[in-house]
């Protein structure tokens, strides 16, 4: 006897109407039909079951706030570092968790068991550091939290940052933060950078820098980045966010630049629905899309992970954390709308997140931790189109979120038509890949 079976499922791989058994928190059998029963079975026809979707890129100290003190009218990344500077002394640690707990469950509740979250440390009481190291604690059964130590006002531009940044480490946050572009000068933003890779080699940590996050075509602190990676031995223990410098500049430049980081394996982080309102605010017509060049780092092989960064805050003023939404908006952006790149860009908010993350355990692969969400569509384009309702979350082989399918009733001709948008009810067979 099992204790949970999910039978008839399909993968995000293809295969498909295979059963899942799941026992002491971790899947052990993967297989056409497994005969024995278990206590709980759920039937997954003509559902995806895939492993959950992993943000690697938010900020949960300011999550929620949307409107406090006053909303960004510009829309721009500068009058929301304004913002958030304006808003920081006003808010206690109270408040941070509350917040960070709504969004937790938000997060669940769309099948995210996993987020990686900076965290600003330019405060000399480090609230925000404390409170999410909390939040960390308290969520880890359902949910695993990794905060990066984040110096919003700048490493060297912050007069305490430094010393900030050691302690925020000190008290256990995970990863080693950065934006070397909002230092003063192009060298200072690349001292920062090779201040901060050396604090990760000197701890063995990751470094997760928020890198050349604007419009300036000549911004160069991405190569900085993957030199510091390669100088110090830190290959696959490097993160490059936003990037989005890399959609402004010329074409030679920036193909040197996809070989530099092809060969140092820097991991790239792109957030399409944060990159696509804030970049270009100052052009006119035609206004440039500034998110980096996801496609073609993807046709070389470079793990690049989509994430949702902002979620009703000073940057942004939309958002739920659905990491569905994330790639939807990626898909567009990257135009990767071929049945390749429709894989390429599930991948980004599943599989290549929970590398950069180092995720132990995640898969589908017997062994690996019972976590599994089961989506009402079919396949992952399915799931693409439609953002459908996360029917069953599960941790560690406990159910911990259900939602309702979606289904309208249509009344028409004094017929009642259900109508769901699958791609069963515009073509004849119900469960097959589109081709
Ligand atoms: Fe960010």
């Amino acid at each position: 006897m099992h204790q949970l079976i999910i039978r008839k499922a399909n993968l995000p791989d293809g295969t498909q109407h295979v059963d899942i058994a799941c026992n002491d928190g971790r899947i052990s059998v993967v297989a056409p039909q497994i005969e024995t029963s278990a206590e709980t079975e759920i039937d997954a026809s003509h559902c995806l079951v895939t492993s959950p979707f992993v943000d690697s890129h938010f900020h949960m100290d300011a999550t929620l706030t949307y409107g406090r003190p006053r909303v960004n009218r510009s829309g721009t990344l500068l009058e929301g570092i304004a913002l958030w500077s304006e808003l920081k002394p006003s808010i206690d640690s109270a408040d941070i968790k509350r917040r960070a707990h709504a969004l937790c469950r938000w997060a669940i509740a769309k099948g995210n068991l996993a987020i990686r979250s900076h965290v600003d440390i330019c405060d000399p009481a480090l609230t925000a550091v404390h409170s999410l190291l909390e939040v960390k604690k308290e969520i880890s059964p359902y949910l695993d939290l990794q905060l990066v130590a984040f110096p919003q006002d700048g490493y060297f531009r912050h007069p305490e940052a430094t010393r900030l940044l050691d302690k925020a480490l000190d008290l256990g946050v995970d990863v080693v933060g950065g934006i070397p572009h909002f230092e003063r000068t192009q060298d200072a933003g690349a001292a920062s950078v090779t201040a901060l890779c050396e604090i990760a080699e000197r701890r063995g940590l990751m470094a997760d820098l928020h890198c050349d996050e604007s419009d300036d075509p000549h911004s160069r602190h991405v190569e900085t980045l993957c030199a510091e990676t390669q100088r110090l031995g830190l290959e696959d223990r490097v993160t490059g966010s936003h990037l989005t410098s890399m959609h402004s500049m010329d074409n030679y430049y920036a193909g040197k630049l996809l070989s530099i980081i092809e060969e140092t394996q820097l991991h790239v982080i792109a957030n399409p629905l944060i990159n696509i309102t804030l970049q270009g605010r100052m052009d006119s017509y035609p206004k440039r899309r500034g998110m980096t060049r996801v496609k073609e780092m993807m046709e070389r092989d470079i793990n690049v992970a989509m994430g949702h960064d902002c979620a009703l805050d000073p940057w942004y003023a939309q958002g739920s954390h659905d990491m569905l939404e994330v790639a939807q908006m990626g898909l567009h952006i990257a135009q990767m709308t071929g049945q390749e790149d429709v894989h390429k860009i599930f991948a980004a908010v599943t599989t290549n997140a929970a590398k950069i993350l180092q995720l132990q355990d995640y898969g589908l692969a017997p062994g690996c931790y019972a976590d599994l969400v089961i989506l009402q569509a079919s396949n992952p384009a399915e799931a693409l189109r439609l953002r459908p309702s996360r029917l069953y979350v599960i941790r560690r082989g406990e159910i911990i979120a259900r939602s309702q399918p979606a289904v309208s009733q249509v009344n028409l001709f004094g017929q009642t038509y259900p109508v769901a948008f699958r791609d069963s009810e515009y073509t004849p067979a119900t469960d097959v890949e589109r081709t």
